[in-house]
């Protein structure tokens, strides 16, 4: 039989480490190729996925103040930028805004979403980096001394573990003449609906976790079979997170790699963290990174936050 081709090196040495680990996960990096991706825009789409159209809303309604961070002639990076939608709200906000840089790893997703920005913006410069923020990234050249801004909606911090997260705000803080960071932060609330959010009944969620399998199955040629897996999606109250996991359905074997995985019936592969924040959590977070909550900015129903963080001393 032919060997299955490895695409993905990065992507096979890390589901080999997650999948030998006790007990399995894969990172939730992962998630995000062209199907990933588009599965996690019809996610936002969703009635049961609240955290899209809060902080929308948030932004929109607070889209003046939150201009009065960003100077003249600054450059706007956003982490994890997907379809930019958001960004938009912040854009149309920011008429002497000098450039763009949306960042995100899904490379394909990001081009097309880039080339829809040029043509609504023309007079902004749009300057995509396809980049892991788990590693230090490097910033278009042109911008070194230039006033930033980081922007990292979406609450995508809270799919980071707690170390990786202050790392990031670290690495953000000292990317050199950072005048603010416009983090959103997704917020404690009753698990039903923060559950609902990450179990939705059309199957939505399910399909864009499964798919990390099915890249598995393309990109390096592992033979998972789909229908013996099924998502779930757990609170756990002590971490302040919702997990998501694949539980396999039977006991069984998948290959790949030259390894063979074993999985007993039941057994859960920890596919992601979504960890939820309070106004003190958050700020306890940003300081220790060396930051300051300048404003906390929320919905009605304080169901998500947006913070405006400024840079500060590190801690002693
Ligand atoms: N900012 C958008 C999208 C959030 S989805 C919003 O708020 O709706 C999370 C985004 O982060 C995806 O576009 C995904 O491709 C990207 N992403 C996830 N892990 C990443 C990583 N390690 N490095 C860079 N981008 C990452
Ligand atoms: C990108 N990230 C903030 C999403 C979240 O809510 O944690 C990813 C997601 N996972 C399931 N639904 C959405």
């Amino acid at each position: 039989m032919d060997k299955p081709v490895v695409e993905n090196q990065a992507l096979l040495t890390s589901a080999l480490a997650g999948l030998r680990a006790t007990p399995k996960t894969l990172d939730s990096k992962w998630f995000y190729d062209a199907t990933g991706s588009t599965l996690f825009e019809e996610i936002t789409q969703l009635e049961e996925y609240y955290p899209t159209r809060t902080e929308t809303a948030i932004l929109r309604d607070q889209a003046a103040r939150l201009a009065r961070h960003v100077p003249a002639g600054a450059a706007l990076v956003e982490l994890g930028s997907g379809a930019s939608l958001k960004t938009r709200i912040l854009l149309d906000a920011l008429p002497e805004l000098a450039a763009y840089v949306p960042l995100d790893i899904s490379a394909g997703f990001l081009a097309r979403t880039a080339d829809g920005l040029r043509a609504a913006y023309p007079g902004l410069n749009i300057s995509p980096v396809v980049a892991d923020f788990m590693q230090s990234v490097t910033l278009p050249p042109t911008l070194t001394d230039r006033p930033k801004v980081a922007f990292f909606p979406g609450s995508t911090l809270g799919n980071l573990a707690p170390e990786d997260a202050a790392d990031l705000l670290k690495r953000v803080r000292d990317w050199g003449h950072v005048e603010a960071f416009i983090l959103g932060v997704d917020l404690v609330k009753d698990p039903q609906t923060l559950i609902l959010a990450y179990d939705d009944p059309q199957g939505v969620t399910a399909a864009f976790n499964l798919n990390i399998l099915a890249r598995l199955n393309r990109e390096v040629g592992a033979d998972f079979a789909l229908d013996h897996f099924r998502h779930e999606a757990r609170w756990n109250a002590k971490a302040a997170r919702i997990e998501m996991h694949l539980i396999s359905t039977i006991a069984q074997r998948v290959q790949f790699g030259g390894a063979e995985i074993a999985f007993s019936a039941g057994e859960s592969i920890h596919t992601e963290n979504s960890r939820k924040y309070t106004r003190a959590s958050i700020t306890q977070i940003a300081e220790a990174a060396g930051w300051r909550l300048d404003s906390f900015l929320t919905d009605p129903k304080q169901w998500f936050g947006v913070c405006v963080l400024t840079p500060s001393l590190y801690p002693a």
